[in-house]
């Protein structure tokens, strides 16, 4: 297929196209927590079921373990749904996600991995997707997720404060596994292994985009809760709430730029082995049309960095 063969099929089907260039493009999805949304109950679950087993199976298997014939097209392997351990939360470490964290998720999906945006559902089937992935761990009926982390108000951001940071991430020993740039080069990152003992990458912050969002809100509370499940723990606990923005705002600064435009056309990010073999199963027409224009567009990340700290 072309890109406007492409373009077309995209546009038919819910004008996802335009999202999936934002998107490849380095934008966050902005999530819309407002909409309508419908109630929890046998029929929604019911529902969710049926989009669980045509869209999300293939990937985290008919028992949402994450074993699944398709998982060996990963390196980083889909995470175990029955486990009821979700890295991705706004509560305290240990605590269970709400139904807006996986929402969350669901919409953004998870950078770098196989894990991609879901543009071609509606918001309804996604809290029906929602629901009904919690039926795979027993903790949801046991259990109520903890009240959520409150990002306190950002002050201004500025050099004095991304400094404070820089000492923070020194002292609080960050550089041991993400490196003294953010490369994710540390020492430690060898030894590293997730709670199924499967090896588990740290992530490059100066060199790869975000999984959870490139804000510094997002990056407060990926520090303030910990990934579950992985070597990143929580430092809600450690780390008081000043000083957890200075380190937050050291980050973002740090980091990979976001979205780069060039006169109105989009560069694109270029996709990693992973995101390939998840757009092969959630966009199957988007490798041939969109992808190739966007291999055409690759730009080295070495290329698209902040520099130096002031
Ligand atoms: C192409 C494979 C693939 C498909 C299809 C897929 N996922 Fe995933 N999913 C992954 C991978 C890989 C991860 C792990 C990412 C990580 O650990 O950083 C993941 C992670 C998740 C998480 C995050 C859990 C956490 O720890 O916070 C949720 C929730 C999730 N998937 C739900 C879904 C749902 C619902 C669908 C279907 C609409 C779906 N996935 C379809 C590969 C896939
Ligand atoms: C023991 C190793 C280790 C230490 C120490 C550590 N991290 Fe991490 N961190 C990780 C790993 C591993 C991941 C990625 C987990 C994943 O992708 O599932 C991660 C992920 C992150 C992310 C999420 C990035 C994204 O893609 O959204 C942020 C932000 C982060 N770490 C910040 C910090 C900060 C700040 C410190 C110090 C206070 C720190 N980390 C200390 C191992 C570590």
């Amino acid at each position: 297929m072309t890109l406007p063969a492409a373009y077309g099929y995209y546009q038919i089907n819910g004008g996802m196209m335009g999202e999936l260039m934002k998107w490849l493009a380095g934008e966050d999805v902005v999530v819309d927590l407002s909409g309508p949304r419908p109630h929890e109950n046998v029929s929604t679950i019911e529902r969710g079921k049926t989009i669980y087993e045509k869209h999300c199976s293939i990937c985290h298997g008919d028992n949402g373990d994450g074993k699944s014939i398709r998982s060996v097209d990963m390196q980083l392997k889909p995470r175990d749904l029955s486990a009821g351990v979700y890295k991705f939360r706004s509560t305290p470490t240990g605590s269970l996600p709400t139904d807006e964290d996986i929402y969350t998720t669901i919409s953004r999906g998870i950078r770098g991995t196989g894990m991609l945006p879901w543009f071609g559902l509606s918001s309804e089937d996604k809290w029906a997707v929602t629901y009904f992935i919690k039926t795979f761990s027993e903790r949801f009926e046991e259990e109520d997720p903890d009240s959520q982390i409150v990002v306190p108000e950002l002050p201004a951001i500025n050099a004095d404060l991304v400094g404070r940071g820089k000492q923070l991430y020194e002292h609080a020993k960050c550089w041991e596994c993400h490196g003294w740039q953010g490369k994710g080069d540390g020492p430690k990152v060898e030894e590293l292994k997730d709670d199924r003992g499967l090896p588990v990458k740290v992530r490059g912050f100066a060199s790869e985009p975000f999984k959870g969002g490139s804000g510094i809100q997002d990056i407060y509370i990926i520090i303030s809760t910990g990934l579950d499940g992985t070597p990143m723990a929580s430092y809600g606990d450690t780390i008081p709430d000043k000083d957890m923005i200075a380190l937050s705002a050291y980050v973002n600064a740090i980091a990979m730029q976001g979205p780069l435009k060039d006169g109105g056309m989009m560069e694109l990010l270029p996709i990693t082995s992973d995101e390939h073999a998840g757009m092969m199963m959630t966009y199957p027409a988007m490798p041939v049309g969109l992808m190739r224009y966007g291999m055409m567009r690759l730009y080295s990340r070495s290329d698209n960095m902040k520099g130096e700290i002031k």
